[in-house]
Parts: C-alpha cells; structure tokens; sequence
C-alpha cells in the first residue's frame, strides 16, 4: 500500500492520478471532503473513466495530529510525503513550523516505526542555498542559515532534516526540490492563481528570473525514483530558467490574451510591500504582497536539474508545452 500526504493538492492529485492509472493501490489523506472534488476535477482532465477515481482510499488525518495519523500507516509500505503549508505571509510563519517541520517529523517517526520500504519528500528549490557569484545552483549550494531567509524557505528547510533523520533510522529516502510547479486544476492558489489572473487581463511583469517545472514531470521523477534503486539523494526539479515576464507572456499567449505590459520595477514592489503589510497590520488582513514575494520577484536565481537528467535519462518537458497544456486546461474547466 502506498501513502500519500497532500493528496488534495496541486502535485498530490496528479501524483494520485499517475499512481492509480498504473494500478497501484493507494490511500491518500485528505482534511476536508470538499477537497476531494478538486482531486476529481484533475482526474477528470486526464479520463473520462469515473472509476479510477474511486479506487482511492481515502483517510481523514492532519500530519500535525499523531492520533489521526497512526492508522493511515496500516500495511503502508511506500510514502509520498507532499502535504505541506505554502505562505509568504509572516503570520503563518508559527503554523508553517508546525505543519511543514512537526508534521514531516511526525511522518517520519510513523514512516521508520511502520518500517516503510522507501519515502519520497517534496522538498522545494527555497530550501537549497544562494547561488554563489551568480553560478548555476545545484543540489550541492550549501544552506545559509544567516540570510534574511523566508518563513517557507525556513521551514522547508527543516523538513528536509527531519528526512535525513529518517535516513540515518534506515528508511530509504529520495527528496525532489522542484521550481516553481506549473499545472492544472487548482486556479485559486500557487501558480493556478497566475493563469487565473492573466487570464483576467492582469497588466504587470517583473524581469526576475527563477526555476520553473510542470507538475506532470515533477510527478514522473518522483514516480521514477520511488521505483529506482536511488536512495538518499537530494534532485533539483527544473525544466527552465525563466523571467516572471516570459512566463507571464506564454501564458497569456496560451489564451490568445493580451501580454501584460507594465513592467514592475524593484523600487515599486519596495514601496509596495511595505504598504501591504502596513495595512495588514492594522487591518489583520493577509498582505498582498510580502517582502519575500517581493525580493524574489526581482531576484535572478537560476538552478541545474543535470544530476536527475544523468541519472534517470531524464528529459523535461519544455514550460512552453507545460503552459500550453495547463491554459487548455484551464479553457476546459
Ligand atoms: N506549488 C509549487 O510551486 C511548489 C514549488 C516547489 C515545492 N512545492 C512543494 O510541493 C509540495 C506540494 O505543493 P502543492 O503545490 O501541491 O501545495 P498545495 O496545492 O497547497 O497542497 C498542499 C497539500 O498539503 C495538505 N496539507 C496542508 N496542511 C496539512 C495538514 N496539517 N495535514 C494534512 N495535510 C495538510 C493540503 O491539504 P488541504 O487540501 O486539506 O489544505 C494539500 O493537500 C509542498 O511540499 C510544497 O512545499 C510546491
């Protein structure tokens, strides 16, 4: 049996699909029911066949909750672990220890008592340290704790140590550092968010520069090393480098939209985050923009995927295909 965390969300539902389709059988943890609908609106994009769907097996837990989690590990042999809390929000920074670094040391304690046979964690390229004099970053750029590092980035971070820990207790682990994942079915957050507003005629653009994956090739590698006899290896997942306005400009091509035309300079997102969280403060609201969002839309961060690329033969799906794909999609929803 395999487990997956984070089932209801973006790399959760299309790793469930692939996982499914190849028919394993899988339990998937979810919080809340009208969640699931999201889930099935994803298999929906890949089948007509309603019956994949149901061979989910679905269990109410909250990693955070060791209770609810003991029996989901019942007979589980293999762990996705993709559950996780994405905030640039300063407020969310204590729940984001809880979630992300509590909830992945609870994974892991269930993980090595249930004896799993292999772990897969989906780490993020937020967790890999800087680039150093401008450099490709890889998988070996060294952590730097004394950075104005984000929340996420923090907290990600410290997931990934809970992971070795699970190595050092024997449990065979691959971790996936994706980019920033592109793909379908969740329109209202992440990278969803970015098709829905361009779509919507959103009118800006920043020049900063930072590594994009599709969420179809994310799921593949994870998929690929769960299956390989790779253990305890850290990958970067990026197809490409790219501008935030190259991004922004194939996808607003992928619906025949006007290209936002507004460039943002740094200077601006200065002013204006710190407006945004002015206002937040005084009115409890999430800010629009934080400082960190803001720093990397400017930030030119370029990352290397050579070492899944030899290792596995991997070949990544170029972000223009990945962009056309995931704005027909969303034409279809
Ligand atoms: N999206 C990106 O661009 C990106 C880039 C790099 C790395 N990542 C990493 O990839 C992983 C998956 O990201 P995603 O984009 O799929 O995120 P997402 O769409 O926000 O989904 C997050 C998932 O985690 C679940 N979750 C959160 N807190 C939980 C808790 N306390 N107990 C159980 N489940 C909980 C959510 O459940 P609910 O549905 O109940 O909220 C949801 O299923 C994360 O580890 C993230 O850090 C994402």
């Amino acid at each position: 049996m395999i487990l997956v965390t984070g089932g209801t969300g973006l790399v959760g539902a299309h790793l469930l699909y692939h996982l499914i389709a190849s028919d394993k059988k899988v339990r998937a943890i979810y919080r809340s029911e009208n969640k699931i609908e999201s889930v099935k609106n994803v298999f929906s994009l890949y089948t007509d066949d309603e019956k994949l769907f149901s061979k989910i097996e679905w269990f109410k837990a909250d990693i955070t909750e060791v209770p609810s989690m003991i029996p989901a590990f019942l007979e589980v042999d293999k762990v996705y672990h993709c559950a996780a809390l994405i905030s640039f929000n300063p407020k969310d920074y204590r729940e984001m220890r809880k979630v992300n670094i509590h909830g992945t040391a609870i994974v892991v304690n269930l993980a090595i008592d249930a004896k799993v046979k292999k772990l897969c964690f989906v780490g993020s390229i937020a967790a890999i340290g800087d680039s150093l004099n401008g450099n490709i970053v890889t998988e070996e750029n060294e952590w730097n704790s004394q950075k104005d590092n984000s929340g996420y980035s923090i907290t990600k971070f410290g997931a990934e140590m809970e992971i070795w820990r699970a190595s050092q207790e024997g449990v065979k682990v691959v971790i996936v550092n994706p980019g920033v994942i592109l793909g379908s079915g969740f329109w209202n957050s992440g990278s969803g968010k970015l098709f829905s507003q361009i779509y919507n005629g959103f009118k800006y653009f920043t020049e900063g520069i930072t590594g994009f994956v599709g969420v179809k090739d994310v799921v593949a590698s994870m998929i690929l090393l769960m299956n390989s006899e790779v253990k305890n290896e850290r990958f970067i997942l990026v197809s490409e480098n790219k501008s935030f306005k190259e991004v922004f400009f194939l996808i607003a091509d992928g619906f025949g939209k006007k290209r936002p035309s507004k460039s943002i300079k740094p200077w601006q997102t200065s002013i204006f985050w710190r407006i945004s969280s002015f206002l937040s403060a005084i009115s409890g609201t999430p800010p629009l923009l934080s400082k960190y969002s803001a720093r990397s839309a400017h930030s030119v961060s370029k990352y290397s995927s050579e070492k899944i690329k030899k290792l596995l033969n991997f070949e990544f799906e170029s972000i223009e295909k990945s962009i056309k794909r995931t704005s027909n999609n969303y034409l279809k929803n």
